[in-house]
């Protein structure tokens, strides 16, 4: 069965020697091959059965696992957001592993069954109320701000790298308002990584900034995440 290798309790695990046998799924009727191949890939997928095994809403929560094995950002008690944060794996693996005293605050566009010690509300974070909403539940400063937030393809390919830039570029200016010195920023960007401009954001207001592709994330998938850590406060960087 599947070996421990992170050194933290919840989550992340060497699941590549779980494979069994490889499941076939034949075509049927009415089913599009598409939702064949989908179905034949869950069921041969071994994060997927892990996850299941485990409890987490979704295999996604291997990748910030995976993320914190390496970087060390789950600390006990921090203060997190979560966007994008649907079915509920990041945190799920975050309550985890900061302990009773953490505190969770999400948002999706979809609704997230409750998970207990977090905060999760559905809606758009790019709407012009969400960042307050999302405030007002943490009640202070946070630690760590994570986004898994990924928009719909559109099948057009300027129009959906424009919106994931969007995306990112919007949780980062969240993150700036909300993070405490010292603070993580964590957030999912796409094939040739993070945009210049953001990157060059980033170097100026972290201490450390790092490009990470988890084991768990399907090699198939443009996704990786960029790892921000030692938050500046804009006040630190205008003293020097
Ligand atoms: C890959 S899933 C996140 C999985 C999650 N990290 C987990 O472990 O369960 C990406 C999520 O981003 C959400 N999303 C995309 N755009 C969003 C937006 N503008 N506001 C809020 N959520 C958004 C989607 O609804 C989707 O649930």
């Amino acid at each position: 069965m599947a070996k421990k290798s992170g050194k933290k309790g919840g989550g992340s695990r060497n699941v590549t020697d779980a494979r069994g046998a490889r499941v076939r799924v034949k075509t049927a009727r009415g089913r599009k091959l598409s939702s064949t191949l989908w179905l034949e890939r869950q069921l041969n997928d071994p994060y997927v059965a892990e996850a299941r095994r485990l409890g987490y809403r979704g295999r996604a929560a291997f990748k910030l696992a995976e993320i914190d094995d390496k970087h060390n950002l789950l600390k006990p008690g921090s203060r997190i957001v979560d966007l994008g944060c649907a079915p509920g794996g990041w945190t799920q693996v975050a309550l985890q592993r900061c302990g009773s005293g953490a505190r969770v605050v999400g948002i999706d566009l979809l609704e997230c069954d409750p998970i207990p010690g977090a905060v999760l509300m559905t809606g758009d974070f790019m709407d012009d109320d969400a960042p307050d909403r999302l405030k007002s539940a943490l009640g202070g400063q946070a630690d760590i701000v994570l986004s898994d937030m990924a928009a719909n393809t559109t099948g057009h390919p300027k129009t959906d790298h424009l919106r994931i830039v969007a995306l990112v570029e919007t949780a980062y200016a969240f993150a700036q308002e909300v993070l405490a010195p010292g603070g993580a920023f964590v957030a999912k960007v796409f094939s040739g990584g993070t945009e210049g401009s953001l990157l060059n954001v980033l170097k100026l207001d972290f201490e450390r900034v790092f490009h990470m592709k988890p084991p768990s994330s399907r090699k198939e998938s443009p996704e990786m995440y960029v790892v921000a850590l030692g938050f500046r406060r804009k006040d630190d960087n205008q003293d020097g």
